[in-house]
């Protein structure tokens, strides 16, 4: 099974990624974590390379990138985990493909990008994708480490943070349009539930897909 989420950073995404993995863990289910570009020796290079501030990247050039990273993560993580029957949960997947370089980078996002993810990705699909939804100038704000003024830590922004609120509004509404075309795979979350509700929440739903 694959459990992809998504969501504009600072939404609380990877957090509940993770509180899933060690509530499966121990249930008693492998389970491998693996982060959106990253996740192999290639995949982790290349997100070097696209985070660095320093470095000015065309915005094709940007999604062939991206891709590339998730093609070697495909091929060397995630295939082989499935294949031995492990729950895979991945922080990010194509669809941020779909809404940061379609829609925030504003690059064409018609067919032709739908059908470039199936070629990335062998056809893999997502049993399920939790959408984690905040405001853009919330998720600003928890990436500042204005949260709860206490526990986050601040840290410059890199290249993709650096693309602004009006980057992250459409990132969000491609996003939002992204899970009305595919309600049965999409789960909407309001992420400025708690953290422990939403934990629940997808806690829940996993049960009852597994269960299913
Ligand atoms: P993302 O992976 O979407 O960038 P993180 O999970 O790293 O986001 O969370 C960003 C920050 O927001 C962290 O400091 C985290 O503790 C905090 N955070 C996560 N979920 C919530 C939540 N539901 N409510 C308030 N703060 C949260
Ligand atoms: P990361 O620090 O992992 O952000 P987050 O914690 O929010 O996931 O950085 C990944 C950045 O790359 C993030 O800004 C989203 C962006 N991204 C894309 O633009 N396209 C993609 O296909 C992927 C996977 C990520």
């Amino acid at each position: 099974m694959l459990i992809t989420f998504e969501g504009i950073d600072g939404s609380g995404k990877s957090t509940q990624a993770r509180l899933l993995v060690e509530h499966l863990r121990s249930e008693g289910h492998a389970t491998m974590l693996v982060r959106e570009p990253g996740g192999t020796t290639l995949s982790e290079r290349i997100r070097t390379l696209l985070l660095d501030p320093a470095l000015d990247i065309d915005p094709f050039a940007e999604l062939l990138l991206f891709s590339a990273a998730r093609a070697q993560l495909v091929t060397e993580k995630i295939r082989p985990a499935l294949g031995a029957g492990d729950i895979v949960v991945c922080d990010r997947f194509y669809d941020s493909t779909t809404a940061y370089q379609g829609a925030g980078r504003q690059l064409e996002a018609p067919d032709w990008l739908r059908a470039f993810h199936a070629k990335v990705t062998g056809g893999l699909v997502p049993d399920r994708t939790y959408l984690v939804e905040v405001p853009p100038a919330v998720a600003q704000a928890r990436r500042e480490g204005a949260s709860d003024g206490t526990t986050n830590e601040a840290s410059a922004p890199d290249r993709m943070e650096a693309g602004g609120l009006d980057f992250y509004r459409r990132v969000a509404a491609a996003y939002a349009t992204l899970a009305e075309e595919e309600p049965d795979r999409f789960v909407r979350l309001d992420g400025e539930h708690s953290i422990d509700a939403l934990h629940a929440t997808v806690q829940a739903d996993v049960q009852a897909l597994m269960a299913a």
